[in-house]
């Protein structure tokens, strides 16, 4: 039989917003638009094994062990979202996923954007495989899938920068699904660095789908949803023309705006460090100095991503190793980069 051991892997790449995603409705569609970069070097590898013999379920390991939590959320996925597969429940019982990240697992990095998306590439593989088809897989389509798997996912399916969610700066733009950036951004944003600071490695204390229903009813999500509107439609222009003060100035303010509405919650919390604070500080302080376009932006937690042009590297890396890597948690550190293919 033809069928019998199929398999197919897929990489995706973890995301990191400029303009965030915070507060959500229907079927995880946004409340508002997003923008990120694509990073190159976290992301989630994932294998997936079709063996027609073999119907014990679906099985599921991460870096080679079991892990119950993640086959759990992969099956309700499926389990809900099977009729936009071209593939039966059958198939889905003779499934073995295997999937690890180049990340440590306990860098705090969120994980949810590239695995997730690197599991529906996959999915649309054996999908094409299953149907003797050779085209390339439609990112489109990946993206939507991905989105009902974990909102963010949704902009992880595209090289150098995404779109997510309808603003009229944008033609074609959608709350269903990104839209890859890479056509409009100038030059400069296709070079630019992501180090990712270590402020604490440990998990969460709230998730993000918790940080997202605390918005529903919050005193200031109109607020915010109108802002990071214009946010997006103000990044749009200044990615376009390549104006990096207003990338700043954008970039910095989301940040402390997402912690703010963590701050102003109900029950009010907080996932910043005092370290976090002092890094930003130092950033700050370093730009107006020295003149370099140096920023930070903040994800869902007390890492700092410190954002540069590659013409900057060299003296970014020195104030990292001189000064910044002192406040990250065992002098820790992430190279990255906005991933161009
Ligand atoms: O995709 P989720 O549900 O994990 O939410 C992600 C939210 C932020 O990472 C804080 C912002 C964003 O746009 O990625």
């Amino acid at each position: 039989m033809e069928n019998q051991g199929i398999s197919v892997s897929a990489k995706s790449s973890s995301n990191i917003a400029i303009v965030k995603y915070w507060g959500k409705h229907g079927d995880q569609l946004p409340n508002n638009p997003s923008v990120s970069f694509t990073l190159n070097n976290c992301f989630t590898y994932t294998y997936i094994r079709y063996d027609k013999e073999n119907a014990s379920g679906l099985q599921f390991l991460f870096e080679g062990k079991e892990s119950p939590k993640f086959k759990e959320k992969i099956n309700k996925y499926l389990e809900e979202h099977l009729d936009l597969f071209h593939f039966s429940a059958d198939v889905v019982n003779h499934l073995t996923v295997e999937s690890s990240n180049s990340f440590p697992h306990s860098s705090g990095i969120a994980s949810s954007a590239s695995s997730m998306s690197a599991l529906v590439l996959c999915l649309l593989k054996l999908e094409k495989v299953l149907e003797h088809d050779t085209a390339p897989v439609d990112l489109r389509r990946a993206s939507m899938l991905s989105r009902l798997a974990s909102g963010s996912a949704a902009r992880s399916v595209y090289p150098v920068m995404a779109l997510w969610g309808e603003t009229s700066s944008f033609k074609g733009s959608s709350d269903e699904f990104a839209v890859p950036l890479a056509d409009i951004v100038a030059p400069v944003f296709k070079t630019y660095h992501d180090t990712i600071l270590i402020v604490s490695n440990k998990e969460k204390s709230v998730s993000s789908r918790a940080g997202h229903a605390l918005m529903d009813g919050h005193p200031m999500a109109e607020q915010r949803y109108a802002t990071a509107r214009y946010n997006t439609s103000r990044l749009i222009g200044a990615l376009k023309n390549g104006n990096l003060e207003t990338f700043i100035d954008i970039a910095e303010s989301e940040a402390i705006q997402l912690h703010e509405l963590m701050a102003t919650s109900n029950p009010a919390y907080r996932l910043v460090e005092p370290n976090t604070l002092k890094i930003t500080e130092e950033i700050g302080k370093f730009r107006y100095k020295k003149k370099v376009p140096v920023c930070f932006t903040l994800d869902a937690g007390p890492n700092v991503h410190l954002l540069y042009p590659d013409e900057f590297k060299n003296q970014v890396a020195a104030f990292v190793e001189e000064k910044l890597k002192y406040y990250c948690i065992e002098n820790q550190y992430i190279d990255d980069f906005v991933k161009i293919f």
